[in-house]
């Protein structure tokens, strides 16, 4: 697929090279999705085979999407960019977000075509959200894409969530940099959620193995420290209880020890 393709929005699924697998249409498959092909399957079972709890990490990381975004309607966020939205599955943000508060707005961005074909097809009769197709590093791009303008007011506090998608920018990518960009083009009072594969909980083989699936994938996993993570929050308070295991923050249900071992930290920070 052509990701370099930033001249216009339009899908050009057509296009897609549906004998490389893809990040977004992997992780599809792990939820139990069907918006995915024959070589996104392959590789998907073979990052199961190398990591078997990948799974359960993909649902507890949307579970984390669940309970921030509930946490941020809650606090009063009327509005959200999220950014690597993917496919859209069970509980959307716009989704979870209109169960207590139907005028709430969100934009959507993914780097995918087929993530922002679904996207729009879901949303079609949705005034009050919108998907857009870029790249997330390019912060100008998506802070001056039209369908921002028209749905979100940056003088007023946004959820900004970037959720499992900044283990997808390299690190020589300087992700605190463009988390740091995106935060100043924010109102006080808005909000990061963050996830992010990690380092921890895991046999370093085991994250290895998992690596290298994606190494013949169209984006592959990088790994940051807790103290890399917490990097990204510059300028933001997280909330209690802090950067934690994906399953430990805020959780809903019981969790276990399976679950705290899951590689992935996740926060919620308010910025200043
Ligand atoms: C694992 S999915 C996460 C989806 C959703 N945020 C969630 O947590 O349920 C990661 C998504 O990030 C997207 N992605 C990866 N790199 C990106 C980038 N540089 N800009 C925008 N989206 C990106 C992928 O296409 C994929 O849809």
């Amino acid at each position: 697929m052509d990701q370099s393709d930033q001249t216009t929005d339009s899908v050009g699924i057509e296009r897609v090279d549906k004998e490389l697998p893809s990040a977004a249409r992997m992780y599809d498959y792990y939820l139990g999705g069907t918006h995915n092909f024959a070589s996104d399957r392959r590789a998907a079972e073979q990052a199961i085979a190398a990591m078997p709890a990948t799974v359960l990490g993909a649902r507890a990381n949307r579970a984390f999407l669940r309970r921030a975004v509930q946490f941020l309607v809650d606090a009063g966020v009327r509005q959200f960019l999220d950014l690597g939205s993917g496919i859209p599955t069970v509980g959307n943000v716009h989704e979870v977000a209109h169960r207590v508060a139907p005028d709430a707005r969100v934009v959507y961005v993914d780097v995918d075509p087929v993530a922002v074909a679904h996207s729009r097809g879901l949303l079609a009769d949705e005034p009050n959200a919108a998907a857009v197709r870029a790249d997330l590093r390019d912060v100008d791009r998506v802070l001056g894409h039209p369908e921002v303008a028209r749905l979100l007011d940056l003088d007023q506090p946004v959820g900004l969530l970037m959720v499992a998608v900044l283990h997808f920018v390299p690190l020589s990518d300087d992700a605190a940099g463009i988390v740091a960009r995106y935060r100043d083009a924010l109102a006080p009072g808005s909000h990061l959620a963050l996830s992010h594969m990690s380092l921890t909980g895991q046999a370093p083989e085991v994250l290895e193995r998992f690596q290298a699936v994606y190494a013949n994938a169209d984006n592959q996993v990088v790994l940051r420290s807790r103290e890399e993570l917490l990097d990204l929050f510059t300028g933001f308070d997280l909330v209690e209880p802090g950067l934690v295991p994906l399953a430990a923050w805020r959780p809903d249900t019981e969790t276990s020890p399976e679950l705290l071992r899951l590689p992935g930290f996740a926060g919620v920070g308010r910025r200043r």
